[in-house]
């Protein structure tokens, strides 16, 4: 079922895979009709659980032969610094296992912000990683994911509605979160690059998923609370194409969920 808040579509699935079967065949279906406009798809693609079962759907598409990745353009949202592209816990590394390796996708035409560049070329970069997303006419479909904090890429409590690509010192709470992939909170980097609140606005269209009661808190917030920094996620509420697909559980704190319909 659906409902709008605000301007934002609230979709409640019965679980993850229902939500991400949703959210895979919207994007195959732009690239469809896409690729029949003879029109490149530029996305932009988020790392963590809560796109994975989205992307497993879509390399099991490529791999039938219902999809191609050729006339797609990929951005992600962001990747810890400093990371080099080899390391297991690099975003570079995720991308390229979970779904670039099993696709057709030109690898000129998959962009993510490199964790391994010099710090005095860091802002330089982000500049460029600004131009280079508006050089391709803006991100088309944007996928997100919501930090138990509230955050949106690497968008971290206190980030301004205006900021864009940058260098970002992460909260303590999404380095402990990714800690025991990376062998412990000292071997956590401190810092990462992610576009930025504004970059993230504005995408066309923008799929946000959550699945798990975890998430819940962050969700109600989104639907529910003010526009605050001190929740990135409620800057979604000023963008006037977003989805919220979310399962039961991350459903379950929105006062008015007996008016949901699961899809
Ligand atoms: C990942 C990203 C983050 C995650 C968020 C949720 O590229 O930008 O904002 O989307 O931390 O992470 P998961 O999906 O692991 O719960």
């Amino acid at each position: 079922m659906e409902k709008t808040v605000s301007s934002i579509t609230v979709r409640v699935f019965e679980d993850k895979l229902s939500g991400s079967q949703y959210i895979a065949d919207a994007l195959r279906s732009r690239i469809h009709t896409n690729d029949s406009d003879s029109k490149r798809t530029v996305l932009g693609l988020a790392t963590g659980g809560s796109p994975k079962k989205v992307y497993d759907l879509l390399v099991e598409s490529v791999e039938t032969g219902e999809l191609s990745f050729q006339n797609v353009t990929s951005f992600n949202l962001d990747e810890y610094y400093p990371i080099g592209p080899e390391s297991r816990n690099s975003y570079h590394y995720y991308m390229n296992q979970r779904l670039f390796n099993h696709t057709d996708v030109d690898p000129g035409q998959v962009f993510i912000p490199e964790g391994d560049i010099e710090v005095s070329e860091v802002d330089h970069y982000c500049k460029a990683y600004e131009r280079k997303i508006a050089g391709y006419g803006g991100i088309e479909i944007q996928l997100l994911g919501i930090g138990g904090n509230g955050h949106i890429g690497f968008n971290e409590p206190g980030s301004s509605i205006e900021s864009e690509t940058r260098l970002i010192h992460l909260d303590e709470k999404t380095r402990r979160d990714a800690a025991d992939s990376f062998g412990g909170i000292h071997q956590t980097p401190e810092k990462a690059i992610t576009m930025g609140v504004k970059t993230i606005l504005n995408a066309k269209k923008i799929y946000c998923m959550a699945w798990g009661a975890h998430k819940a808190r962050p969700v109600q917030q989104l639907i529910e609370g003010e526009i605050t920094a001190e929740w990135p996620v409620t800057f979604l509420q000023t963008h006037a194409n977003v989805e919220l697909i979310i399962d039961r559980a991350a459903a379950s704190l929105l006062t008015d969920s007996s008016n949901f319909i699961v899809n």
